[in-house]
């Protein structure tokens, strides 16, 4: 039995952008182009005072990206093969250093610390504030790194479009 699925030209299920990212990858670039809005409105609220409503957007946008990374790391790992994708793109070269292989890194050099932010954040907030969440001796800190939680997401957001860009719609 084999693991992989070939539909069309390449390894794996094709998204719907028309481009040649798989599912997966479409999903995550839309998702992306709907938290950054999110993420605005909720650190919005919690500046207005509704730190409920605030509490409730963080867990659920952490929640389903989260969701959404196990999604996206089980379809590059078992079913897409996005240097195969990548490959007609002008920006790769599969044995050399290319733009996409740098803008790779960018993306993960945002993306890693990223993540590790948000569990950080989320976590830290779920112990420090009060339950219903009000300002507390943990507020400092959680503005400061919610901050950076949030700067982090936008530059993931942005560097992973580029990515995307370079390698799977480039031709
Ligand atoms: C990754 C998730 C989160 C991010 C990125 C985030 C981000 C932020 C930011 C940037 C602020 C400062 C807003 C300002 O400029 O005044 C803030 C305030 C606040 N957040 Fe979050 N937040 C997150 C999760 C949470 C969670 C889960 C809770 C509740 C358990 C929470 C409760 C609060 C409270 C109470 C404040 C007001 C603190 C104060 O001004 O004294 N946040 N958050």
């Amino acid at each position: 039995m084999t693991s992989v699925v070939f539909i069309g030209d390449f390894q794996g299920i094709n998204g719907f952008l028309g481009t040649r990212g798989s599912l997966m990858l479409d999903v995550v670039v839309l998702a992306m182009l709907a938290v950054i809005p999110v993420l605005a409105w909720s650190v919005n609220l919690a500046k207005r005072g509704q730190y409920a409503l605030h509490k409730k957007v963080q867990v659920a946008l952490a929640t389903v990206l989260l969701l959404a990374i196990v999604a996206f790391e089980a379809d590059l790992r078992v079913f897409t093969d996005w240097r195969q994708r990548a490959a007609p793109s002008p920006y790769y070269s599969a044995d050399q250093w290319s733009a996409v292989w740098l803008s790779l890194i960018v993306h993960l050099a945002f993306a890693i610390p990223t993540f590790v932010l948000w569990v950080l954040v989320v976590v830290g907030a779920l112990r420090g504030f009060p339950q219903p969440p009000a300002p507390s001796a943990h507020s400092g800190r959680h503005r400061k790194l919610g901050k950076l939680a949030g700067i982090g997401m936008f530059g993931t957001a942005v560097t992973g479009w580029v990515f995307y860009y370079l390698s799977f719609v480039a031709a």
